[in-house]
């Protein structure tokens, strides 16, 4: 498993995301030795700074994120460590970059191969593509030896033309086995097991259809609000944030056809058929399947939160909604008529993310109850985070000369059983990138299928503000009513937990 020696060079190295996710992902590959046996880390961004500054501001990122980690591991760490800045835009910069990147080469790897990812803001991406491929750096050597991958955080566009047009850039200068494109909830190892569970066990699949579920929910709710990231959120809101990307991958994981291998190219195919079988909106549909919503002040955890309008970096009128549900349908034979429901907030009651499958009631109620609609139904929930892990809801007799019957959840902890936290979705992914494995990333077909269905939505809010009014919800609260109303028409309810 462990990849060839290489350098991973950082695009955006003064920001925050390099220190909370990126940094702490490399370092515990390294800690568990699956970083390759000789590389280097060398960060790039416009702030100046020297190799040693680097150093200091990934040492606190990894005390913080690490606290049992010896000094000693995190000191030889870092010592592979360098840094360069400059201009992104600058073909100079580039020059220096490929200085330092050579010097690099000598002292830690003699070899080429190089891992660019860009921690960017996606304005930046065909910029920084186009200077690389016009310094040579992404170069690859015959038959990938030496190989250059580039690594792309989302958002790819904020719509679908946009989407487009960036693709098109990035393939004219890279060859597509170059492109890494990350959606970090499929480095989840509770949203990887998804196909585990379909796909390993045999009681699962038969009943994975619309003649046995009755519907999906899928609920992605944080308690946070939107921090000092409120610039950005305010420009994508939740449907781009959220929606476009992670819940849309979680909603073909589950219900997509067994690929037929498990490699990428297969694993990509049938996810993007799923998102093309996705039931294309109607003016209908848009206005009466889909609720927007943002927080007012209120509480969350015993403490008081702000409104959304007044977060830092926020418009005191915006219209960007913090909080998005849907319901939507898929028009294949198996999941025909099965209503899928998704929902995703900042600043909801807790932090809870969880897929739900309801399955349909027996035909015939035995025990008891009047008709079988009210016996309760079998409930399979993937519990992706926090408390990672599977129930099962079944029905049993209670104890006692009378039939009857109580509920019960057989329910597998993730912490209980592997004894050890789940592995940081980013560690996954980098992994994946220097071993070249493209699986767990998306191809561009993906992210086009994946704005085909979001730009309407954007559209169809943009011209028709008047019926597809904003929401509000009080933080702390699982949504507006609008969202409980969008389930009760068809007599279904959010599960809540308490
Ligand atoms: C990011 C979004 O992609 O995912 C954030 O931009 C969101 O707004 C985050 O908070 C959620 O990720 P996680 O791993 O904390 O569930």
């Amino acid at each position: 498993l462990k990849p060839d020696g290489c350098g991973i060079i950082i695009f955006g190295a003064s920001g925050d995301l390099v220190y909370r996710k990126l940094m702490p992902a490399l370092f515990n590959l390294y800690v568990r030795q699956l970083m390759p046996e000789k590389f280097y880390i060398l960060g790039f961004a416009r702030t100046e700074m020297s190799d040693d500054d680097f150093r200091e501001r990934a040492r606190k990122a990894l005390t913080d994120a690490h606290k049992n980690s010896e000094a000693h591991i995190i000191d030889s760490f870092l010592s592979h460590c360098r840094y360069t800045s400059g201009d992104y835009n600058n073909i100079e910069a580039y020059r220096q970059l490929q200085k330092k990147a050579s010097i690099c080469e000598c002292d830690y790897t003699k070899k080429e191969n190089k891992l660019f990812y860009l921690a960017l803001p996606p304005q930046l991406h065909s910029t920084v593509v186009s200077r690389l491929s016009q310094s040579g750096l992404t170069v690859e050597g015959d038959k990938g030896n030496p190989w250059a991958r580039v690594v792309f955080e989302k958002p790819f566009g904020h719509d679908l033309q946009s989407a487009l047009d960036l693709d098109n850039h990035l393939c004219s200068m890279l060859n597509p086995s170059q492109i890494f494109r990350i959606d970090h909830y499929l480095g989840k190892e509770t949203v990887q097991s998804i196909l585990m569970l379909r796909f390993a066990n045999i009681m699962f699949e038969p009943l994975w259809n619309e003649k046995f579920i009755d519907n999906i929910q899928i609920t992605v709710a944080e308690s946070v609000g939107v921090g000092h990231r409120g610039g950005y959120y305010e420009q994508a809101g939740c449907l781009r944030d959220m929606f476009q990307n992670h819940m849309l991958q979680m909603l073909s994981l589950v219900t997509m056809e067994p690929p037929t291998r498990f490699e990428a190219e297969y694993v990509q195919n049938e996810r993007v058929k799923l998102l093309k079988a996705i039931r294309p909106w109607s003016e209908r549909t848009l206005k009466d399947n889909i609720v927007r919503a943002q927080y007012t002040a209120g509480e969350i955890n015993h403490e008081a939160v702000q409104d959304y309008r007044q977060e830092a970096n926020i418009d005191p009128d915006s219209i960007t909604e913090s909080f998005v549900a849907m319901k939507l349908y898929i028009d294949n034979w198996r999941w025909q008529g099965v209503p899928i429901y998704l929902r995703s907030g900042k600043r909801m009651h807790m932090r809870e993310s969880e897929i739900a499958v309801t399955f349909k009631r027996v035909p015939y109620s035995l025990f008891g109850f009047e008709s079988q609609h009210e016996m309760p139904a079998n409930i399979l929930v993937m519990k992706i985070q926090p408390n990672e892990g599977v129930d099962l809801t079944i029905h049993t007799k209670q104890p006692g000369p009378k039939s009857c019957m109580a509920s019960l959840s057989l329910s597998f902890k993730y912490s209980e059983v592997f004894d050890v936290a789940p592995q940081d979705a980013y560690e996954r992914l980098l992994l994946d990138c220097m071993l070249g494995d493209r699986t767990l990333f998306l191809s561009s077909e993906g992210v086009e299928a994946a704005w085909t269905i979001i730009d309407p939505i954007l559209n169809f809010w943009r011209n028709y503000p008047e019926k597809s009014p904003l929401q509000t919800y009080k933080a702390g609260s699982w949504g507006p009513k609008a969202s409980d109303d969008l389930l009760l028409r068809n007599g279904h309810q959010w599960r809540n937990p308490p």
